[in-house]
C-alpha cells in the first residue's frame, strides 16, 4: 500500500493547507534559506556582479542572469533542490526579461508610445513564452516607476509620465506575463517594480534620495502598482531609493500597511539587488544584522543576492529580535507563489523547440509590429518623409550600422549579431539602382571629428540624406544617469554640419535613444525627425519601412520632450501657476516643451470634430458619454490616437492642468471617419487622492479635453 503523500505534496488540497503543512515541517534554517535568492551569472553590465560561489539545495530562489539562461543549468540546480533537500522544495528561478527574450521588443518607454495595451499584452506574452522555454519562472517586470526626469537612465524602462497610462500598461503587462492562470506552460510570474518612488531620484542620479510628498506618492507613483496588484501580480520588488528618509527596502508603511493591509497583496516581496545590505550605505542600519531585521520586519520576504537574511536571521530569531511568526509569514508568501506557479508539480522545464532557438519569423513579426507602432514622428515639414525614390542616399551617423544600440538596456538575451542595422535594412529595401552610401561621421560619444569629411562628401554626392544619431544602449537603463540630455560626443556638431551641406535635399534625422534628447540647435535645420527610441530586434527593419513609406508612423509621445535639461522636470500634468499668463516663465528659454506629451505625426492628416457630451452634468454615481468624431482627411489610411484629459479648475487639492484619463487608438481609412467614445464614470475618472490615498470626488465643474478642445461638464 503506497504511503500517502504528505499533505503539501497533494495538489488536490487548497494551497493554504499545503503551505501550512509544509511550514510545520520546516526547521528555522530551512525556512530562512527559503528567503534567500542567490545570483547565478553576470548582471547588468553597468553594475558589478556578485556571483553565487556557493549553492545549497534549500535556497528559495535563484536569479538567472547573463546573456542567456542555460536551461540545463537551471534544471540541474532545480533537481538538486528537489532531490538533495529534506523536503524537496523547488526553487523559483527569476530573470530580468524586461522587453522581450531573445526576440527583443521596444524598450518600455517606446512600447508606451503605441498607446495599445493589447499590443503590450501580446508582447509580454511572447516574452513569457520564450523565457519559460529557457527555464525562467519569474521576470522582474513590469517596471512601473513614475519618472519626469529623463536624466535618470531608467526612464527608458518606464511606461512614460502618465500615472494613469502606466496603470493601464501595468495591467496589460501582468496579464501578458502571467496569462489568465499563472503556472501555465507559457506563463511566468510578474514583478511590479520598484516599489516605490524610485523614479524621483534627485537630479536624476540613480540610487539617490527621493523626496516624494504623500500627495504625489498617491497621485503619480502608487497607482500603477495598485493596478498591477489588482490585476493579480504575484510579486513586487522593493526599490533602492531612500523615500523621504526611510529606504523602501525597510519601509513598513509601504510594504505592509499599503501593499498588504490596504491593497490585500498576498504574493511575495523581493528586495532589489543587495538592497538589504545597502541599508548600511543609506545610514538606516548600524550593521548587517540590523539591516536584515529592519527589512524583514518591514515586509521584504525574499533577500536578493547579499545573503544578509541567511547570515543574521537565525541569531535574530533566537535572540527574540525577530518573531518566528514574521519568518513564517515571509516563508508562507514565498511558498504561496511557488504553489501558484505549479512548481511543486512541475519543477522542471522540458526543453522545447523554443529552447535555445533563434527567434522565428512569427516572433520577429510581433517585434516588427511593435517597433512600427512605437516610433514617433516628431516633425515632417514639406512631407519630407516618406523618402521618394532617388538615385543615391547618404546614411550618416554613428547609429547607422549599430545593431547593439537598437536593442537598448536590459536586453542581455538579445543578440546584436542577429539585429539588422538601419543600414542593412535600407539596403534590403531600397529599390534596385538606388545607391546607399554609409558614413558614420563620428562615434557615439567620442570627440573625434576626423570622420566628418567623409560624411560631408557623402552628403554632397547624395540626392537624399538620412542621419542616425543617439545613444549607446548603456547610456540609459540602470546606473546610467546623465547631467544633460544633449546628444553625446560630437554628434550635434556633425548633425549641424550635415544639415548645412544638405541644403535643399530631403533630410531626415532618426534618433536612437533611451530618453528624450536636446534638439534645440538641431530641430530648426532638420525638416523631418523620427524618434526611433530603441525598438529591439526589428528596429532596423521597422525604421526602414517607416522612412520609405512601407508603413506609416503612428506613435505618440508618452513622455514630454524638453527643449533643454534646464527645464527638467517638465511634464504635461503640471499644476497651474499662482500667476496667469507668462509670469513665472523662464527668462532665458521657452517654458514650453520642444514636443508635448501625446505629440506624434503620421503620413496622413486628421480633422477632429467637436467634443460632444451626452449630458452637461452627471450625478456622482452616474455616467456620461463623451465622443469625438475624427476624419482622415489625407490620401492614405492612418492610425489616430485620441487622448482624453480632464482638469478640475477648483478643488480641495490643486489639480493638474491636464490629467490623462482615457485613450484609444484606431486605424481610419483615407477619407473615412470614426467616432471615439469615452464613458465617463465620475468616481473613477473625476476623483483624485488625498495625501493618504483616499479618493475624493467633489461636485463642480470638470473640463474635458482632447487636443486643443475643451468642454465643461458638471458633477452634481
Ligand atoms: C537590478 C535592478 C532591478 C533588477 C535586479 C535584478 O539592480 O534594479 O531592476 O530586476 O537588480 O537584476
Amino acid at each position: 500500500m503506497p504511503t500517502e503523500l504528505p499533505r503539501y505534496r497533494q495538489p488536490v488540497l487548497p494551497i493554504e493547507e499545503r503551505i501550512a503543512d509544509l511550514l510545520a515541517r520546516l526547521t528555522l534554517e530551512e525556512k530562512i534559506d527559503q528567503l534567500h535568492q542567490c545570483g547565478v551569472g553576470d548582471t547588468n553590465p553597468n553594475n558589478l556582479a556578485a556571483r553565487a560561489d556557493e549553492f545549497r539545495p534549500t535556497y528559495g530562489s535563484f536569479i538567472l542572469n547573463g546573456a542567456e539562461p542555460d536551461l540545463a543549468l537551471r534544471n540541474a540546480l532545480q533537481r538538486r533542490c528537489v532531490e538533495e533537500s529534506r523536503l524537496g522544495i523547488p526553487a523559483i528561478f527569476g530573470c530580468d526579461v524586461i522587453h522581450g527574450y531573445r526576440a527583443i521588443l521596444p524598450i518600455p518607454l517606446a512600447q508606451a508610445c503605441a498607446w495599445d495595451p493589447e499590443l503590450l499584452r501580446r508582447q509580454c506574452a511572447l516574452a513569457a513564452r520564450l523565457a519559460r522555454a529557457h527555464g525562467v519562472d519569474w521576470t522582474f517586470a513590469p517596471m512601473v516607476d513614475h519618472c519626469v526626469d529623463p536624466r535618470w537612465g531608467r526612464v527608458a524602462e518606464t511606461f512614460g509620465e502618465s500615472a494613469w497610462a502606466s496603470s493601464v500598461h501595468a495591467v496589460a503587462a501582468v496579464r501578458g506575463y502571467q496569462g489568465d492562470t499563472p503556472g501555465g506552460p507559457d506563463s511566468i510570474a510578474a514583478c511590479l517594480k520598484h516599489f516605490a518612488g524610485y523614479g524621483a531620484s534627485e537630479g536624476g542620479r540613480d540610487y539617490s534620495f527621493t523626496a516624494v510628498p504623500d500627495q504625489q506618492l498617491w497621485e503619480d507613483h502608487l497607482p500603477p502598482f495598485a493596478a498591477g496588484v489588482a490585476a493579480g501580480a504575484l510579486t513586487v520588488m522593493s526599490s533602492f531609493n531612500d523615500l523621504n528618509g526611510v529606504p523602501t527596502t525597510a519601509h513598513r508603511r509601504l510594504l505592509t500597511d499599503v501593499l498588504r493591509t490596504r491593497w490585500g497583496f498576498d504574493g511575495l516581496v523581493v528586495s532589489d539587488w543587495n538592497g538589504v545590505l545597502q541599508l548600511l550605505n543609506q545610514g538606516f542600519a548600524a550593521d548587517e544584522s540590523e539591516a536584515a531585521q529592519r527589512a524583514l520586519l518591514a515586509g521584504v520576504d525574499l533577500n536578493m543576492a547579499d545573503g544578509l537574511y541567511r547570515a543574521h536571521l537565525p541569531a535574530l530569531v533566537r535572540a527574540g529580535a525577530v518573531p518566528p511568526a514574521a519568518i513564517d509569514e515571509a516563508v508562507r508568501r514565498v511558498l504561496r507563489v511557488k504553489f501558484r506557479l505549479g512548481l511543486f508539480e512541475r519543477p522542471y522545464v522540458e526543453p522545447s523547440a523554443l529552447s535555445g532557438a533563434a527567434p522565428t519569423p512569427a516572433h520577429l513579426a510581433l517585434c516588427h509590429e511593435a517597433a512600427l507602432r512605437s516610433a514617433v514622428l516628431l516633425k515632417n515639414d514639406a512631407a519630407t518623409l516618406p523618402l521618394r525614390t532617388v538615385r543615391r542616399v547618404a546614411l550618416i551617423g554613428p547609429l547607422a550600422e549599430d545593431g547593439a544600440a537598437l536593442l537598448g538596456s536590459w536586453a542581455q538575451q538579445g543578440r546584436a549579431d542577429e539585429t539588422p542595422t538601419i543600414a542593412a535594412a535600407l539596403r534590403e529595401r531600397l529599390p534596385a539602382g538606388t545607391e546607399l552610401v554609409v558614413a558614420p561621421g563620428c562615434t557615439i560619444d567620442g570627440a573625434g571629428t576626423a570622420g566628418f569629411s567623409a560624411a560631408l562628401a557623402a552628403v554632397a554626392a547624395a540626392d537624399a540624406v538620412i542621419v542616425c544619431a543617439g545613444e549607446a544602449a548603456t547610456m540609459s537603463g540602470e546606473n546610467a544617469s546623465r547631467t544633460s540630455l544633449r546628444l553625446p560626443g560630437v554628434q550635434e556638431e556633425l548633425l549641424l554640419r550635415v544639415a548645412a551641406a544638405a541644403q535643399g535635399k530631403p533630410l531626415a534625422l532618426v534618433l536612437i535613444t533611451g530618453r528624450p534628447v536636446e534638439l534645440e540647435r538641431v530641430e530648426p535645420v532638420y525638416p523631418a525627425i523620427l524618434a526611433g527610441w530603441q525598438l529591439g530586434s526589428a528596429a532596423g527593419a521597422a525604421l526602414a519601412d517607416l522612412l520609405l513609406g512601407r508603413a506609416a508612423p503612428s506613435g505618440r509621445l508618452a513622455i514630454t520632450w524638453p527643449r533643454t535639461s534646464g527645464q527638467i522636470p517638465l511634464y504635461h500634468h503640471e499644476r497651474p501657476r499662482a500667476r496667469r499668463g507668462r509670469e513665472g516663465e523662464y527668462q532665458d528659454a521657452a517654458t514650453t516643451p520642444h514636443f508635448a506629451f501625446g505629440h506624434g505625426l503620421g503620413y496622413t492628416t486628421f480633422r477632429h470634430g467637436p467634443i460632444r457630451l451626452s449630458a452637461g452634468e452627471v450625478a456622482a454615481a452616474g455616467t456620461v458619454t463623451a465622443e469625438i468624431e475624427v476624419e482622415n482627411t489625407g490620401d492614405r489610411e492612418g492610425r489616430e490616437t485620441v487622448l482624453w484629459f480632464i482638469h478640475d479648475p477648483a478643488a480641495s487639492r490643486t489639480r493638474p492642468l491636464r490629467e490623462l484619463r482615457n485613450f484609444e487608438s484606431a486605424v481610419i481609412p483615407a477619407g473615412g471617419r470614426r467616432i471615439f467614445r469615452w464613458e465617463i464614470v465620475p468616481a473613477r475618472d473625476c476623483s483624485f487622492p488625498d495625501e493618504d490615498g483616499r479618493r475624493i470626488l467633489e461636485p463642480g465643474e470638470i473640463i474635458v479635453g482632447v487636443g486643443g478642445q475643451r468642454v465643461s461638464l458638471r458633477v452634481v
